[in-house]
């Protein structure tokens, strides 16, 4: 780990299955760490599975679905360890099934949670960033955020938002010292795929990545302020396929989306 991250880190999401193994890579001494998650229990914890190591860290139980949140964890992550360095804007919920069947609050959740949270919380943490020209924002996207996928509408487009803003950021924030980093894991074993998810990973023939990998290489692309990062060689081709050719992805995805509705509405 390089001198870049003895700082102090804002990490949301922290006590998820990507959150965590971040969260273990990035306690080391001189390194000052905010985790934000709903669960008090499960933060805490964390915050004493960390404790052998030398470093300083706070739990801060928000619901990030809340738009008041964001100024509130910002200044109790700052009263806690000073201005925040590098927030990781990491939490997420699924919304897997067809968009008729998501009830409109669960719609309203995941756009809450996946969007509204890391630019609220961008914004609340980016001008002390600016005046000390210095900083880094990290949204955490998907694979699904740059290819749409079936059963995946309320979320896909949640995702091709984060990566749209991280964008638009990035560039209005040229120059200003601060940077912005979108990375966009693919399927990884965590609690967030419920197990509709994982049959539609298996039959599909998805390749899945282990929670500890995906962190390392966030941490990478953090420590080399790296605009964007796709994770996976097929992932990154299928991308610029998407972007370049979307019909020819819309060809290639037939079986799967068929795998998925299946899955989604099973046969009576
Ligand atoms: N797993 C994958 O296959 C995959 C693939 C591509 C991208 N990603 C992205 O990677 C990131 C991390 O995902 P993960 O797989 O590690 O998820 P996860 O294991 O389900 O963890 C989600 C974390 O977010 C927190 N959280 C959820 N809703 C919240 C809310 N309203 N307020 C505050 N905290 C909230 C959860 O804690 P509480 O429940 O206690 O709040 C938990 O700490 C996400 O952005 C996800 O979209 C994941």
């Amino acid at each position: 780990m390089n001198d870049t991250l003895r700082c102090h880190i804002l990490i949301t999401g922290a006590t998820g299955g990507i959150g965590g193994a971040l969260a273990r890579l990035l306690a080391r001494p001189d390194t000052r760490l905010s985790f934000v998650a709903r669960d008090a229990a499960r933060l805490q914890r964390l915050v004493d599975a960390l404790a052998g190591f030398a470093y300083s860290a706070t739990a801060i139980s928000a619901d990030l679905g809340d738009p008041d949140s964001a100024a509130l964890i910002a200044a109790e992550a700052r009263r806690r360890h000073g201005p925040i360095d590098i927030l990781v804007n990491n939490a997420a919920v699924n919304g897997f099934g067809h968009l008729e069947d998501l009830a409109p609050r669960e719609i309203q959740r995941v756009f809450a949670t996946n969007l509204m949270a890391p630019v609220l919380l961008t914004r609340a943490v980016v001008p002390e960033m600016i005046a000390r020209k210095r900083g880094q924002i990290v949204n955490i996207g998907s694979i699904f955020g740059s290819i749409g996928f079936a059963g995946f509408s309320a979320y896909s487009s949640g995702k091709f938002a984060l990566r749209g803003f991280s964008e638009a950021l990035r560039r209005e924030l040229d120059g200003s010292g601060v940077a912005v980093t979108y990375v966009a894991p693919r399927y990884t074993k965590t609690a967030l795929n419920s197990p509709a998810v994982n049959d539609m990973a298996l039959a599909t023939g998805m390749a899945m990545d282990e929670p500890a990998d995906v962190a390392r290489q966030i941490v990478a692309a953090i420590e080399s302020r790296r605009a964007e990062l796709v994770i996976g060689r097929a992932e990154r081709v299928f991308v610029r396929l998407n972007a370049l050719w979307p019909k020819l992805v819309d060809r290639g995805l037939v079986r799967t989306t068929r795998r998925i509705r299946e899955i989604v509405k099973p046969a009576a």
